[in-house]
């Protein structure tokens, strides 16, 4: 990080101000570095919800929200959405950089070598009610993997740090598949280390032990690029969740369930469950206007789902991209005239030609889309956010590793504005009004 030059702060309290350095990363916004600020100030910064603070350093992934800029390890993500498959993609987070042939073979096979779950962890799923969400499925199991990996496991240890990302990369889609099969009330499918990791994820969703399922490519590389475009993205709520928990030397797999808990909201990775079911409830093109006019509402807490994104204030890369595939599926199933889908692009024009979505700068976001792919692939909507976690989980576990290689790493701790009743005795008891 280059020192720039130094910000003046003067706190107004007749001491002389204080200088804090700025500094610049490679691109994006210079940060003021207010570490010294309580030593020297005895002041906090507050700042709910994170607008304008740099919770770290990192150099795994770059956003231009005002540009609508998604860049993973430099590399733009519209490049590597059609280049590369989602293997070469978690390579690049998790090593920094994209792999040679050799590189990814070997990649490919230490992934597929860790695939199959230990049988124990299947009887795991028998204490869960059938009808149980998915995503509480995902975060109880996943964070049960901690008492599997647990005694060997040294965080200081690069190798063991490695290892635990692959078991995690590996075991995403066996756990997310397992939990739609113990749903539905199908038998567990073994993974097939013959398939690519979207073939073998949709083989033990869709397959039986009855039945073989022979994937449609173009279906295949839809789901690929689900994966790609939601594997990493800078330190939002749920990576931050992740980096928080994993400051404290947690275990990384009950880190991992922290994040998957964090992306259940309909705010962050819920949205494209929450988008379906709203066009759902929407149910007719002629009842557009009223939940646009609701949306307007202040009064209203009613929002849009799939529209608007912290970061992203004119275009969403990835729903350009999800966009796109959203079409070639819907072309490749015949189902461009499906009822749903209609609902949807009509929603969408409605919305872009709107004065309140236009000067709020509220676009559609890879969710609104990826909602309606996924539905296509004949995925069950409850499974959505699952899916999503099967994707983000490299992002999470490159950034966690990051964060404990740190030299700066510390654990989070932040600090507040105390706004509660001032220092009072207890009265006792009987003298309580
Ligand atoms: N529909 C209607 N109005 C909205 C919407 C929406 N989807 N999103 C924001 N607004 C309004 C909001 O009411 C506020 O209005 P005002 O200034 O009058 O109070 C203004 O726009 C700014 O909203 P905000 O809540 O301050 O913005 P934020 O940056 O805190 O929220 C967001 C970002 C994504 C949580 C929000 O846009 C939202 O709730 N969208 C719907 C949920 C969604 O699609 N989330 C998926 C995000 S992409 C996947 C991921 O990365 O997780």
């Amino acid at each position: 990080m280059e020192h720039k030059r130094n910000a003046i702060l003067d706190l107004g309290n007749g001491e002389p101000p204080l200088e804090f350095p700025i500094l610049a990363g490679t691109m994006g916004p210079e940060v003021v570095d207010i570490r010294t600020l309580y030593k020297r100030g005895r002041v906090f910064t507050y700042d709910p919800g994170f607008m304008s603070t740099a919770s770290s350093s990192s150099s795994i992934t770059f956003i231009d929200g005002d540009k609508g800029i998604l860049l993973y390890r430099g590399y733009p993500i519209e490049q590597l959405a059609k280049q590369c498959d989602f293997m070469e993609v978690c390579y690049l987070l998790m090593n920094g950089e994209l792999p040679n042939i050799a590189q990814k073979a070997s990649f490919d096979k230490t992934i597929k070598d860790h695939t199959m779950v230990h049988e124990q962890l299947a009887r795991f799923y028998t204490g869960f009610r059938r009808d149980a969400h998915p995503m509480a499925v995902m975060v109880g199991v996943v964070g049960a993997l901690s008492a599997f990996y647990h005694d060997a496991m040294d965080i200081s240890d690069a190798a063991h740090r490695e290892l635990s990302a692959v078991r995690l990369v590996a075991k995403l889609p066996t756990i997310t598949a397992m939990a739609y099969k113990y749903n539905i009330g199908q038998p567990f499918m073994y993974p097939r280390n013959n398939l690519n990791y979207a073939e073998n994820f949709l083989h033990m969703m869709f397959a039986t032990p009855a039945e073989e399922y022979r994937s449609n490519p173009v279906l295949a590389r839809a789901l690929d690029r689900i994966l790609i475009l939601h594997a990493d993205h800078e330190q939002n709520a749920s990576t931050s969740t992740v980096r928080l928990a994993g400051s404290t030397g947690a275990n990384p797999f009950a880190c991992i369930s922290a994040g998957i808990a964090c992306l259940w909201g309909p705010a962050h990775g819920g949205a494209n469950e929450a988008c379906l079911n709203m066009l759902e409830e929407i149910g007719d093109e002629s009842r557009i206007g009223e939940y646009i006019a609701r949306a307007k509402d202040p009064d209203d807490p009613f929002r849009l789902m799939g529209f608007g994104h912290r970061v992203y204030r004119n275009f969403d890369p990835r729903a350009t991209l999800m966009r796109e595939t959203c079409h070639e599926v819907l072309n490749e199933l015949g189902l461009r005239d499906d009822r749903l889908f209609k609902l949807a692009l009509k929603l969408e024009k409605i919305a872009l030609e709107d004065e309140y979505f236009i000067s709020k700068k509220l676009y559609p976001n890879v969710d609104f889309y990826s909602g309606i792919v996924q539905r296509a692939l004949g995925i069950p909507v409850s499974m959505f956010t699952a899916i999503f976690t099967m994707a983000r989980t490299v992002g999470w576990v490159a950034q966690w590793s990051e964060m404990i290689a740190d030299p700066e790493y510390k654990i989070g701790r932040p600090r507040q504005l105390y706004t509660g009743a001032a220092t009072r005795d207890v009265i006792p008891i009987a003298s309580r009004l």
